[in-house]
């Protein structure tokens, strides 16, 4: 039987990386960290538990994450499938939170299209819900964030000092919003900033350099974040063909070489190959990806645990 850990509670809910501040940051790094080290001693911690997935966005690797974290504290999951829900007959959003809410769950993981959709919801839960975001809009992915940061702690064990180049489609990314926040916070040297004009937002983002060549953005860097662009949130005519972007903006090996020596390679996915990324740096040495979506598991479970354990 495994004895229960020390957790630092975190409040009701996990909506976005500005709430945290740097103790509570740390605490759940540190966590999240030590579960990466031996899972196996905190499973089923929150034995018998509900959590409600409400995705009302498409997604693959979150939500699946979210239930295996859950799954392996214990948890009971239940996946909302909004094409075969009432959703289809009209019904507004909250309503159906608070139809879910109603039947008691403990934690509802929430991704919505929509920009504050999942705060106003949260302000609605009753004592004894926990609100996850799992993604809202172009402005928040707080557990995408913190498993960037684990998978850079635990790969160079800090992050202050370090140079950081986020490159992409940064005007629709609530990735690159989150992790700007998070490598702020936890004392990162240099956030760089790079993309095609057009996609790449200068307003209410400060303490950063602005690139628009992806060469200059990229070297010397110790950290190398690649976004994908976001079709589906505009205009296709607003961006060149894949091959052209690629030209331009694709982390290729000759680019990656401009970095620092052994420049961490990171991706939220999804990967496009041959358009933001060159499928053998994605699948190179340097690349973290496959680590980023192994450690989004151990950052789920400490989130769930320092929410409801
Ligand atoms: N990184 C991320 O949010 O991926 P999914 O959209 O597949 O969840």
């Amino acid at each position: 039987m495994n004895q229960p850990h020390v957790i630092e509670p975190l409040g009701q809910h996990l909506l976005n990386i500005e709430d945290l501040d740097r103790q509570q940051l740390d605490a759940l790094l540190d966590l999240a960290v030590r579960i990466a080290d031996d899972p196996d001693q905190f499973a089923n911690q929150l034995a018998g538990k509900v959590l409600i997935n409400l995705f009302l966005e498409p997604s693959t690797r979150t939500r699946i994450s979210i239930e295996v974290a859950a799954k392996r504290l214990g948890m009971h999951v239940i996946n909302f499938h909004p094409e075969s829900s009432s959703v289809v007959k009209g019904e507004a959003l909250i309503d159906t939170f608070n139809t879910l809410q109603a039947m008691a769950p403990d934690v509802i993981a929430i991704r919505h299209a929509g920009d504050g959709l999942i705060a106003a919801l949260a302000a609605a839960a009753e004592p004894g819900v926990h609100v996850v975001s799992a993604g809202e809009g172009s402005s928040q992915h707080p557990t995408q964030a913190l498993l960037d940061a684990v998978t850079v702690l635990r790969t160079r064990g800090s992050i202050e000092g370090l140079t950081v180049t986020i490159a992409g489609d940064l005007s629709h990314s609530r990735v690159a919003r989150s992790s700007i926040t998070m490598f702020k916070k936890m004392r990162a040297a240099r956030i760089r900033l790079a993309g095609p004009a057009n996609l790449l937002p200068t307003d209410g983002i400060d303490g950063v350099d602005f690139f628009t060549s992806l060469d200059e953005a990229v070297t010397g860097a110790d950290v190398v974040m690649m976004l994908r662009i976001q079709r589906e949130r505009f205009a296709a005519s607003e961006v060149p063909d894949d091959e052209t972007y690629f030209a331009s903006w694709g982390l290729t090996p000759e680019r990656l070489a401009l970095a620092a020596p052994g420049c961490m390679v990171l991706h939220p996915g999804p990967v496009n190959r041959g358009v933001e990324i060159a499928s053998s740096v994605a699948d190179g040495p340097q690349s973290l990806i496959r680590k980023q979506v192994r450690n989004g598991v151990y950052t789920r479970m400490a989130v769930l645990l320092s929410l409801v354990g």
